[in-house]
C-alpha cells in the first residue's frame, strides 16, 4: 500500500467493458471450427485484436496467417471479425479453401452500405485509420469510389472528384467525438455531404466510451486492458484523458502495471476493449486489491444483451441446428 494516500482507495469499474457480440462470435467460431474439423484451422489475420486470445487459440491448434496464399490448398480458413475485401474471398476460393466468415455482422453492414452507395454513384468518404484491417476490407468493397479520411485535419485537406454526390461512412471502432468533428469539418467544405442511414460506429464502441467518460473525471488513473493494435481499446485511453482522467494507460496484462502509476492515487478507473476476455480484467482487479484498492464500485451506463448467431458454415452439424 502507498503511504502517501490516506483514506479509502477505490476502483471505478466501467460497465459495459470487454467482449462485444462480434468478438464473442468470432472467437467461438474458431473454437467450433477446431472442434468440427480438427487442427489445424487457419485464421487470416488475428481473429480479434488481442494477444491473449490469439495465443490461447494457437495453443488449441489455430494457425494465424497474413494472407490466404500461405494456407495449404483445401484447408479450412476463418476470416477475422474485422472483415475482408471481396478480393480476399476470391483468393480463398481460388485455392479451394473452405472459408468460414467470422466478419462481425456490424462490419458487414458497413460493407453493404459501401456497395450500395457506390452503385448509386456516390463517392464514399470513409473515416477510418489507414492500414487497419477493417478499413482495408471496407475499402475493398468499393475500391474505385472510396476516399479514406483519417482524422479531422485530413478532412481539411482531402480532394474529391465530385462535391455533390458524397456520403460518409466509418470504421466501427472510432472515437465518437473525433468522428463527429471530422464530419463537421468535411461538411464545412462539402455542404452536400450525406449521412449514413445508421451509425457505423458500433454499439459496443459507443457504450464503452460512454462508460469511460463517466469514470474518467473521478479517476486519478485509468487502466484500459487491451492490445496495442486494438482500435477501440486505444480510443478508450484517449477518451479517458480527454474527459479528465489525470493519467491513463493501456496494458495487455496486469503484470504491465507499473508501481509508480499508483503513487499518490486514490481512485483507479478500469475498463477493457471489446476484444478483451474478462479474466484479464479480473487479474488487474486482483493486483489492485493487493495494492490496497479493495473498494470496487461499478459504474454502469448501459445494459448489453446483443448476441449474434454463428457464421452459417458452422451452424449445422450432424445433430442439426445449433
Ligand atoms: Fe462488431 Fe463492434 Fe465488436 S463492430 S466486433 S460489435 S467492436
Amino acid at each position: 500500500p502507498d503511504p502517501s494516500v490516506t483514506g479509502p482507495k477505490r476502483v471505478l469499474l466501467a460497465a459495459p467493458r470487454g467482449y462485444c457480440a462480434g468478438v464473442d462470435r468470432a472467437v467461438i467460431a474458431v473454437e467450433k471450427a477446431l472442434e468440427q474439423y480438427g487442427a489445424p484451422v487457419y485464421v487470416r489475420k488475428q481473429i480479434v485484436h488481442n494477444v491473449h486470445v490469439v495465443s490461447e487459440l494457437e495453443k488449441s491448434g489455430a494457425i494465424f496467417v497474413d494472407e490466404v496464399d500461405e494456407v495449404p490448398e483445401g484447408s479450412h480458413i476463418v476470416f477475422s471479425a474485422h472483415g475482408v475485401s471481396p478480393a480476399v474471398v476470391q483468393g480463398a476460393a481460388d485455392r479451394e479453401l473452405q472459408a468460414i466468415d467470422a466478419t462481425c455482422p456490424l462490419v458487414t453492414k458497413v460493407h453493404r452500405e459501401a456497395v450500395r452507395f457506390s452503385k448509386q454513384d456516390y463517392w464514399i468518404l470513409l473515416i477510418g485509420h489507414a492500414g487497419h484491417e477493417e478499413v482495408e476490407g471496407t475499402m475493398g468493397h468499393a475500391p474505385e469510389r472510396t476516399i479514406l479520411v483519417n482524422d479531422p485535419d485530413e478532412a481539411d485537406r482531402i480532394e474529391v472528384p465530385d462535391t455533390e454526390n458524397l456520403i460518409w461512412l466509418s470504421q466501427t471502432t472510432l472515437s465518437v467525438d473525433e468522428t463527429m468533428e471530422t464530419v463537421r469539418r468535411l461538411r464545412e467544405r462539402f455542404p452536400h455531404l450525406a449521412d449514413p442511414p445508421s451509425d457505423d460506429i458500433c454499439y459496443a464502441t459507443q457504450n464503452r466510451q460512454v462508460a469511460i467518460k463517466k469514470v474518467a473525471p473521478s479517476a486519478d488513473l485509468v487502466i484500459v486492458v487491451g492490445s496495442a493494435n486494438s482500435s477501440n481499446s486505444v480510443r478508450l485511453v484517449e477518451v479517458a484523458l480527454e474527459y479528465g482522467a489525470k493519467a491513463a494507460y493501456r496494458v495487455d496484462y496486469a503484470s504491465e502495471i507499473k508501481q509508480e502509476w499508483l503513487e499518490g492515487v486514490s481512485s483507479v478507473g478500469v475498463s477493457s476493449g471489446a476484444s478483451v476476455p474478462e479474466v484479464l480484467v479480473e487479474q488487474v482487479l486482483a493486483d489492485l486489491k493487493d495494492a490496497g484498492f479493495d473498494d470496487v464500485e461499478i459504474v454502469k451506463t448501459a445494459e448489453e444483451d446483443l448476441m449474434f448467431s454463428l457464421p452459417k458454415e458452422l451452424r449445422t452439424t450432424a445433430t442439426g441446428e445449433r
